[in-house]
């Protein structure tokens, strides 16, 4: 492949991120999901697209494509507008449940599942026992459900790919850990389907995967998660999924059929916890 310069990579994932869903995004994953792009293009479109002038045709054809991409993998949820602009930095303890509650309900991810967290945390540690530490991939807000552990885990780690989350996490973790001393937070961004990375991460009691396998999979079969699944390193995975359509419905069929013949063909066992919009698999490896 014709070699793409820094200087168009830079400009490229600028561009990119003009638009707002996308402007928080990770500059590397930028990056990785244009290589992948222009791989699949003809050597005669690559070197036509790294000579173009940014007003040409196929340079904004090529933006357009990588905005389409990034939005299949990480963009399509996210509502920018509507999460407030809060944040944890000299942030007094007894702010800390106001804050959260607020952030909670007002992201798409969380929001159907606020009311339910402390059962949610209840019905797991019965089936794990005490949960110590937890690795949370693809975590966006949810680590700040934390408030609503009954008895909180001592180690907390949290990956994702919006900057902007991860900041935010970052100064939560430094607030909660004021509260509790002995509790260790930490939030980063990184690519989770980068499978060297979560092979080589500490061992934990729990990892979560909330509404991440249709982003891993791409609609293309279950690969990517079965590998995912098989490299983290934790004794549980616990794997949610919506049971509400797009629309607000209920599915006909909440349970997900692929999930359990995978656990049987990999003799894991699995429970399940089920709150009013969303199943979870609590895999035992
Ligand atoms: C549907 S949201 C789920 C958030 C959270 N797990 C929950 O259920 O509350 C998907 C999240 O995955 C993150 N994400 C998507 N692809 C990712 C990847 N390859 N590596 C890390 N995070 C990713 C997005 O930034 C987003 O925060």
């Amino acid at each position: 492949m014709a070699v793409l310069s820094l200087q168009r990579q830079t400009e490229v994932i600028a561009a990119v991120k003009h638009k707002k869903e996308l402007q928080h995004l990770d500059d590397a994953f930028v990056g990785k999901q244009l290589t992948i792009l222009l791989r699949k293009k003809s050597t005669k479109d690559i070197t036509a697209f790294l000579n173009a002038s940014p007003r040409s045709e196929i340079y904004k054809k090529t933006i357009k494509e990588l905005r389409a991409l990034l939005r299949r993998q990480y963009g399509l949820f996210r509502s920018e507008e509507s999460t407030p602009h809060i944040s944890f930095e000299h942030c007094p303890p007894a702010d800390i449940k106001k804050k959260v509650s607020l952030l909670l309900q007002n992201h798409s991810s969380t929001s159907e599942r606020v009311e339910y967290y402390p059962q949610l945390y209840n019905s797991l540690q019965r089936i794990t026992g005490p949960i110590q530490s937890v690795l949370d991939l693809g975590c966006g807000l949810n680590p700040l459900s934390l408030i609503f552990w009954k008895k909180i885990p001592e180690r907390y780690s949290a990956y994702d790919l919006s900057t902007k989350e991860i900041k935010l996490l970052d100064q939560f973790f430094h607030c909660f850990q004021n509260k509790n001393p002995s509790f260790q937070g930490k939030a980063a961004v990184h690519d989770i389907t980068d499978i060297s990375f979560l092979k080589q991460l500490p061992f934990t009691d729990v990892s979560f995967l909330f509404k991440m396998t249709d982003i891993l999979d791409q609609n293309k079969g279950h690969k990517k998660t079965e590998e995912i699944l098989n490299a983290i390193p934790a004794h549980y995975v616990v794997i949610s999924f919506p049971t509400v359509t797009m629309s607000g419905k209920r599915m006909t069929a909440p349970r997900r059929s692929w999930m359990e013949w995978l656990c049987q063909r990999l003799k894991y066992n699995y429970d399940i916890i089920e709150l009013k919009n969303e199943i979870f698999y609590v895999v035992e490896k």
